[in-house]
C-alpha cells in the first residue's frame, strides 16, 4: 500500500513534536501551539491525506482512508523530513485515532503521547451507519453542509457567545476542505478498530487533555481513558468544548509545555 506525500510545517530545533489535526480540519488548527513550541522544539504539523495542502489519492474517497494509512503517511513524512529521534505525538480527535495505529505500527518512532479530545472506542453500530450515510451525501450537499452540522458540536457555549471569530475560522477551514477528503475520512473513522484493549499496554509517558464541555469526546470518557493508561496524566481545560487548542490556546500550550519539560528529565 503506497503512502501519500504530505504537506507539512517543519519549524524550530530540538526535541521533535508532531501535531496531528482532527476531522475535517488541517494543520492551521495548531497555529498558536506551533508559534509557542517552535521557540525550543522542532515542531512538525502535517495536513493529513486530502486535507489542507495534502493530496488525496484517486481511489481514496470511494474506499476511504484508514487510520492505519494516515499513520503510515506520517511515518513516511518523518523519514522524508530526516527526523532521527523519537517524536512526541500529539493527536487531536481523529489525530488521536491515528495515534493508536501509529503506536501499533511505528512504536520505535515514539517518545511520548498526547491525546487531545479523542476516544479509544470504535463507533457504535448507529454512529458507523450515520457516518457512512454522511460519506455518501457529502458530495451532493458540499462541505458547507458538514460545517453547519459540526459547528454546534465543536465549541463550548462560552466560545460561541464570546469568541465568534474562533468559531468562524474553524468553519472556514471545514468549508475549504474537499468533500472527497471528508468522505474518505468518514469511511476510515467508521471502520476504525476499538483501541480500548491497547490502553493498559501503553508504555510511554502519556498526557490526556480534554475540554470540560467536550460533547464529542466527553470529560467522563476521557477521564476513564486516562485511568486505563498506566501513569497517564489528565488535564481538564476550562472554557472549552471539543476544540480545546483553539478555544483555550494558553491552557493547552501550558499543558503541553509542562508535560514536555517533565519528560525531558
Ligand atoms: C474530530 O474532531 O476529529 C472528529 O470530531 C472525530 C469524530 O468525528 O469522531
Amino acid at each position: 500500500m503506497s503512502t501519500a506525500k504530505l504537506s507539512f510545517t517543519d519549524t524550530g530545533e530540538g526535541r521533535p513534536v508532531l501535531l496531528v489535526h482532527g476531522y475535517p480540519l488541517d494543520r492551521t488548527m495548531w497555529s498558536t501551539q506551533i508559534a509557542d513550541l517552535t521557540r525550543d522544539h522542532r515542531v512538525l504539523a502535517p495536513d493529513l491525506r486530502g486535507f489542507g495542502d495534502s493530496p488525496l489519492g484517486e481511489a481514496d474517497a470511494a474506499k476511504g482512508v484508514s487510520m492505519s494509512e494516515y499513520a503510515d503517511d506520517l511515518a513516511a513524512m518523518l523519514d522524508q523530513a530526516g527526523v532521527k529521534g523519537p517524536v512526541v505525538f500529539c493527536g487531536f480527535s481523529m489525530g488521536g485515532y491515528v495515534a493508536w495505529q501509529f503506536y501499533a505500527k511505528h512504536r520505535e518512532k515514539l517518545a511520548a503521547l498526547v491525546l487531545c479530545d479523542t476516544r479509544a472506542a470504535a463507533d457504535t453500530d448507529d454512529a458507523r451507519a450515520k457516518r457512512l450515510e454522511t460519506a455518501q451525501q457529502v458530495n451532493e450537499h458540499g462541505s458547507g453542509w458538514i460545517a453547519e452540522q459540526m459547528i454546534p458540536k465543536l465549541f463550548s457555549e462560552v466560545t460561541r457567545r464570546e469568541r465568534p471569530e474562533v468559531v468562524e475560522s474553524i468553519a472556514d477551514v471545514i468549508r475549504r476542505t474537499s468533500p472527497d477528503a471528508i468522505a474518505a475520512a468518514l469511511r476510515g473513522m467508521a471502520h476504525r478498530p476499538d483501541s480500548t484493549p491497547l490502553l493498559a499496554k501503553l508504555d510511554l509517558p502519556t498526557l490526556v487533555i480534554v475540554g470540560d464541555e467536550d460533547a464529542i469526546s466527553t470529560r467522563t470518557e476521557m477521564t476513564q481513558m486516562s485511568q486505563s493508561i498506566p501513569g497517564a496524566e489528565l488535564v481538564v481545560v476550562n472554557n472549552a468544548g471539543h476544540m480545546t487548542p483553539n478555544e483555550n490556546p494558553p491552557a493547552v500550550t501550558t499543558a503541553l509545555r509542562e508535560f514536555l519539560e517533565k519528560i525531558q528529565t
